[in-house]
């Protein structure tokens, strides 16, 4: 026995290995301008080493034989590409029925999404359709969307719930989404989001509804055991920050780690009482003011941007990425998947928008999609990054540069990614 750990898969001939990226630090640029420095720990002629889905070995590959045993292992070799943690979108809304091309359709004229919201359209026309829908129908839409992510290098998606809004419809929801980490091996986190909009059938009487949510929906999606966090759409004409309050608290006893949709259109408050109750993050920020980022800055709440969303409703003002980050905020970047306000896919064009829209830096926009979407998850000492003791979960991408990932928007890059240990596979 040489008493060194043994691999089960092992990755060689990777020409950059990005493992994860240090906080930036301030330096003169040659403007003699202070600007922030990008330097993400990059090791050329790397090898990766896992056992049962945990990096055991994560270095120059000369270093390799001498760390682990690897004569059973599986081996892949990376033909001098590039390895960088698999992609984690950590904020979707994967599970839902049909399309809405015909509200884009209107859109694309001058038509709002508040204004089609406000006419019993949007998110209320998906509800109408998901709760005629079959289980099978939705689980075999969902799983072609999960196939597409992961072609892009997602190995993580968050999916919420929110097209059902009633007990039922809502359990069904979750389950859907359990059923699906089941069977589709990308890591699946399910967040419950019974506040998404108040249902036709209680427009008159909100109140009731959130007495639902509260007394009703959020002990039996407790005693459901698949939710994660809880959500709630913040916004003028859908729940004030009260009501988002009073929600995300009492969803955080019942076990459910608060995120919140704020500061998309108007900033009413909601990112500022996000960062007061704990929540993990608080997304869309397109509206947020000087208050928001200075509170997002001075927690351990992680501003989430969602360039595809601002980009498919036309709008000119992005979320103000270069302000939370030079304000100290952790900023993480997600697709925002969903029929009404995003239909983008593919992480790898967010961090596109990100750069070009949002003045963010390639490896800010690639930490955005890493490790700091792992903490919008609570899920950063786990995933993310590629250290020892961390999971197993990367990508090996037809490139040389990690900062082609931005760059080359739209191009199919992903040669291979890894789950937890697992090569994979659709089939
Ligand atoms: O994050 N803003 C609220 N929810 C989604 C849109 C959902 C929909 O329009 O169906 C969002 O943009
Ligand atoms: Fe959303």
């Amino acid at each position: 026995m040489s008493g060194k750990p043994v691999a089960d898969l092992i990755t060689t001939g990777i020409g950059q290995l990005y493992t994860a990226c240090p906080s930036p630090s301030p330096a003169d640029d040659d403007r003699g301008l202070e600007r922030s420095t990008f330097n993400p720990e990059l090791i050329p002629d790397a090898a990766l080493a896992s056992r049962d889905g945990e990096l055991i070995f994560v270095g120059p590959e000369a270093d390799l034989e001498d760390a682990v045993e690897h004569s059973d292992a599986i081996e892949v070799d990376a033909a001098g590409g590039l390895v960088t943690p698999g992609l984690i979108d950590c904020h979707t809304h994967l599970l839902f029925a049909g399309s809405r091309q015909d509200e884009y359709a209107m859109r694309s004229v001058g038509v709002s999404y508040q204004e089609i919201a406000a006419g019993g359209g949007g998110i209320r026309s998906s509800v109408r359709r998901f709760r005629e829908a079959g289980s099978v129908e939705l689980a075999d839409q969902a799983t072609v969307r999960l196939q597409a992510m992961a072609l892009s290098g997602t190995t993580t998606v968050e999916i919420k719930s929110g097209y059902g809004l009633s007990l039922e419809a809502e359990l069904k929801a979750l389950a859907i989404i359990d059923e699906l980490d089941g069977e589709v091996p990308l890591r699946i986190l399910p967040t419950f989001m019974g506040a998404h909009e108040i249902p036709d059938e209680y427009r008159s009487d909100r109140n009731a509804y959130i007495d639902l949510i509260i007394n009703e929906m959020l002990p039996v999606v407790q005693a459901q055991g698949i939710a994660r966090y809880c959500d709630v759409f913040c916004e003028t004409g859908v729940y004030t920050t009260e009501e988002a309050e009073r929600i995300l608290t009492a969803g955080q006893e019942h076990g459910l780690k608060a995120k919140i949709h704020s500061d998309e259109f108007d900033a009413i408050g909601g990112t500022e009482m996000a960062t007061t109750i704990g929540a993990l993050s608080a997304d869309h920020l397109a509206a947020v003011t000087p208050s928001g980022i200075e509170a997002l800055a001075g927690s351990q709440t992680v501003g989430v941007v969602l360039p595809g969303t601002t980009v498919f409703l036309g709008k000119e003002k992005h979320a103000p990425a270069r302000d939370l980050l030079e304000a100290g905020a952790t900023v993480a970047i997600a697709t925002d998947f969903n029929p009404g306000s995003s239909t983008f896919l593919s992480l790898p064009l967010m961090t596109t928008f990100a750069c070009s829209l949002l003045h963010m830096h390639p490896a800010e926009a690639m930490q955005a999609v890493t490790a700091n979407a792992a903490r919008a998850l609570g899920f950063g000492e786990q995933i993310g990054k590629l250290f020892p003791g961390m999971a197993s979960d990367f990508v090996l991408w037809d490139a040389d540069d990690y900062r082609m990932i931005p760059y080359a928007a739209g191009h199919p890059l992903v040669i291979m990614s890894v789950v937890g240990g697992e090569i994979l596979s659709f089939d």
